[in-house]
C-alpha cells in the first residue's frame, strides 16, 4: 500500500511542528520539509500546507516558494504567512495591520458550505498572531470567514483547490482547529487516516527486512524508550541478526544496568552489556568543568562502543556481514537539526562518530515518530509499561547531576537520593476526573479507573524527574545530638512535551515533606533537600 502523505512546507514558524502533531493525531502521515524542498516527483503527496513564518511577505529575506510546483495538482492550505504569501503572490494585497492582530478572536460570516468549515460553530474561537493582514484577495478568490478585525480571516479560490487561513488552526486556542485540519486532509485531500501504531509496525518491519536482508545490525541501547523501541522493532524484523550494546559508564541510576539488562533479555534481545565504569570514573577523576566532563564521557563512550562494534563487524561472515548501525533517532531530533531559520534551539548531545573503516550505514526506524508515537508503537509491540513510560534520562547520566568532581562515593549518594525520589513518585497516586482525566487518558498515560475517576502516579504525570548533588556546597544540620556538615540535594521534576521548554511540577506538599524526610534520614552524606522551581527557559532541565 502506498504511504499517502501531506507535505508541510516550513517557513520558520514556531508552530510548524504543531501542525504535524495535529495531523498525526488525525492518523495521517505528514512530513515537514524546508519551504524550498517540495518533493516535486513524489507521487504519494496528496496535499500541501504552507506554514507561518517570522517574516513579513515584504521582508527582503522572506522565504519564497514557487507555487507552480504544486498549484492545480494537489490541494493547498496556507496558514498565516502561508495564506498571506499565496494572496500576495497571486495578485492580492497584504499590508501591515493597524494594530498587531494577536490572541483570541471569534469567526463570523463563516461559509459553512465550504468544505474547510464543515461542522463549524457559527462563532468558533480561533487564535491570531500576525503583524500583516490581507487587505485584498487575488482575482478568483473569495472570503469564507471574517472576525471583527480581520476581513479575510479565511479565503478559498473559486475554481481551484486553494485555501488560506490567517489564524493558526494548529494551536490549542483555536477550538475547532483540528476539525479544520481534518476537513482539509480527509475531505479535501482524500487522506485515509490509516497512520496507526499497528500499521506503522507492520510497514516498518517489512521495510526493515527488505533493507537489511541477511546483514547484521548493531544498535546502541541506553535504557531509554527510543532506543528500546527501536531495538524491539528491529528484533521483530530481523531477530538475532540484531546485536545491541549497552554500556554502563558507572553513572546510571541505582540498579539500572542490571534491571534494564533483565528487561532486554526478557524481550529476547541479543544484548552485550559492557561494564566500563572503571574507565569512565578514572578518566573523570578531579574534573569539575561541565563541558570537559561531557567531552570525556562522549569520547570514552565512543571508544568503548566502537571497540565492541568492531568485534562484531570483524567476526561477522560474508553471509551475514554487519553493515548497519541502528539508532533510536526520533522526528523532533531531526526537525530541530533541519530548522531552516538557522537558529539552534538545542544542540544534540547524542553520540555519533563511528570510524569510517567500519563502513556501517545508518538505520533509523523511528525517524518519523514523535515521542508519544514511539510510546504507542512500543505498546503495540507488547513492551512492558515501565520501559515505555520511563522518563528521559541524559546520556552522560548522573555526571550532569553531580556538581563538582565526580567520585564513586558521590555517585552512590546521589543514586540513593534519586532512587527514593523516583520510587516515591511511582508510589504516590493522584485522582483525576473530568477534563483533566480525559487529557491524561488521551495522552496514553497508564491509569486505573476507580469510581468514575482515574488514578495516576505522579511519575506518569510528569515529563522527567531526578536529584542533583551539590557536592561543592556544605551546610550545617543537626541529627540527633550531632551537628552535621554535609551536602544538599536538589530535586527537580518538570512537566513538558518535548524538553525544549519545561515548567516545574507542582508536587503536593505532603509528598515533598515525605521525600525530604526519607532522603535526609536514609542517605548518609545529605542533610538538606531543596526543590528546583525554575522553568526552562531561562533555566535548563539539567543543572550540569
Ligand atoms: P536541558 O538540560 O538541555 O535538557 O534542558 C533537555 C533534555 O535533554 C536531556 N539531556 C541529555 N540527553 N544526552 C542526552 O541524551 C545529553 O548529553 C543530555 N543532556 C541533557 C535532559 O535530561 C532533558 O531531558
Amino acid at each position: 500500500m502506498q504511504q499517502q502523505k501531506i507535505i508541510i512546507l516550513d517557513f520558520g514558524s514556531q508552530t510548524t511542528q504543531l501542525i504535524a502533531r495535529r495531523l498525526r493525531e488525525l492518523d495521517t502521515f505528514c512530513e515537514i520539509l524546508p519551504y524550498n524542498k517540495f518533493p516535486v516527483d513524489d507521487p504519494d503527496v496528496i496535499g500541501v500546507i504552507l506554514s507561518g513564518s517570522p517574516y513579513s511577505v515584504y521582508d527582503p529575506e522572506a522565504f519564497r516558494v514557487d507555487l507552480g510546483q504544486f498549484r492545480g495538482r494537489i490541494p493547498v492550505l496556507g496558514i498565516c504567512y502561508g495564506a498571506q504569501y499565496i494572496s500576495h503572490t497571486l495578485g492580492g494585497r497584504v499590508e501591515p495591520a493597524g494594530s498587531r492582530e494577536y490572541g483570541r478572536a471569534h469567526l463570523s460570516s463563516i461559509d459553512l458550505g465550504d468544505l474547510l468549515f464543515r461542522g463549524f460553530e457559527p462563532d468558533s474561537q480561533v487564535w491570531m498572531s500576525h503583524g500583516d493582514t490581507i487587505t485584498a484577495l487575488p482575482d478568483g478568490f473569495h472570503p469564507i470567514a471574517s472576525t471583527d478585525h480581520v476581513r479575510y480571516a479565511a479565503y478559498a479560490a473559486d475554481a481551484e483547490p486553494i485555501w488560506g487561513v490567517q489564524f493558526h488552526p494548529e494551536v490549542f486556542h483555536s477550538v475547532q482547529g483540528t476539525l479544520l485540519l481534518r476537513n482539509f486532509v480527509v475531505d479535501i485531500c482524500g487522506g485515509r487516516q490509516d497512520w496507526s501504531p499497528a500499521n506503522f509496525v507492520e510497514q516498518t518491519v517489512e521495510e526493515l527486512r527488505r533493507q537489511i536482508g541477511s546483514d547484521r545490525v548493531i544498535l546502541g541501547l541506553s535504557g531509554g524508550v527510543d532506543s528500546s523501541v527501536a531495538a524491539v522493532l528491529l528484533h521483530r524484523a530481523v531477530g538475532r541478526q540484531l546485536t545491541c550494546i549497552f554500556v554502563d559508564h558507572g553513572m546510571l541510576r541505582k540498579n539500572e544496568f542490571q534491571d534494564v539488562m533483565r528487561d532486554y533479555e526478557c524481550l529476547g534481545l541479543n544484548v552485550i552489556g559492557v561494564d566500563a565504569s572503571d574507565k569512565f570514573l578514572a578518566d573523570l577523576d578531579g574534573v569539575t568543568e561541565p563541558e570537559q566532563k561531557r567531552k570525556i564521557i562522549g569520547r570514552d563512550f565512543i571508544e568503548v562502543f566502537n571497540a565492541e562494534a568492531r568485534k562484531i563487524v570483524e567476526s561477522s561472515s560474508s553471509a551475514g556481514k554487519c553493515r548497519w548501525l541502528a539508532q533510536g533517532t526520533i522526528y523532533p531530533d531531526r526537525i530541530e537539526s533541519l530548522n531552516i531559520t538557522g537558529k539552534v534551539i538545542k544542540s544534540h548531545h547524542n553520540v555519533g562518530g563511528l570510524p569510517r573503516e567500519m563502513n556501517l550505514q545508518l538505520c533509523e526506524p523511528l525517524k518519523w515518530l514523535f515521542k508519544d508515537e514511539v510510546r504507542r508503537v512500543g505498546r503495540s509491540l507488547g513492551m512492558p509499561e515501565h520501559l515505555i513510560t520511563r522518563h528521559p534520562f541524559p546520556g552522560p547520566g548522573l555526571a550532569v547531576r553531580i556538581l563538582g568532581a565526580i567520585t564513586r562515593e558521590k555517585v552512590r549518594v546521589l543514586q540513593e537520593a534519586d532512587d527514593i525520589f523516583i520510587r516515591s513518585l511511582r508510589q504516590y497516586k493522584v485522582r483525576l476526573s473530568g477534563e483533566e482525566a480525559r487529557r491524561v487518558l488521551a495522552a496514553g498515560v497508564p491509569a486505573d479507573m476507580r469510581d468514575g475517576e482515574i488514578e495516576v502516579s505522579l511519575y506518569n504525570q510528569i515529563w522527567q524527574a531526578g536529584a542533583t548533588l551539590l557536592s561543592d556546597v556544605r551546610s550545617v544540620g543537626v541529627m540527633g545530638d550531632e551537628r552535621t556538615y554535609e551536602n544538599p540535594v536538589a530535586l527537580r521534576a518538570v512537566t513538558s512535551t518535548d524538553a525544549m521548554t519545561a515548567d516545574w511540577a507542582r508536587l503536593p506538599y505532603d509528598f515533598m515533606a515525605r521525600v525530604s524526610n526519607d532522603i535526609i534520614n536514609k542517605v548518609k552524606g545529605v542533610n538538606r533537600v531543596c526543590y528546583d522551581i525554575s522553568s526552562k527557559p531561562p533555566s535548563t532541565i539539567e543543572w550540569e
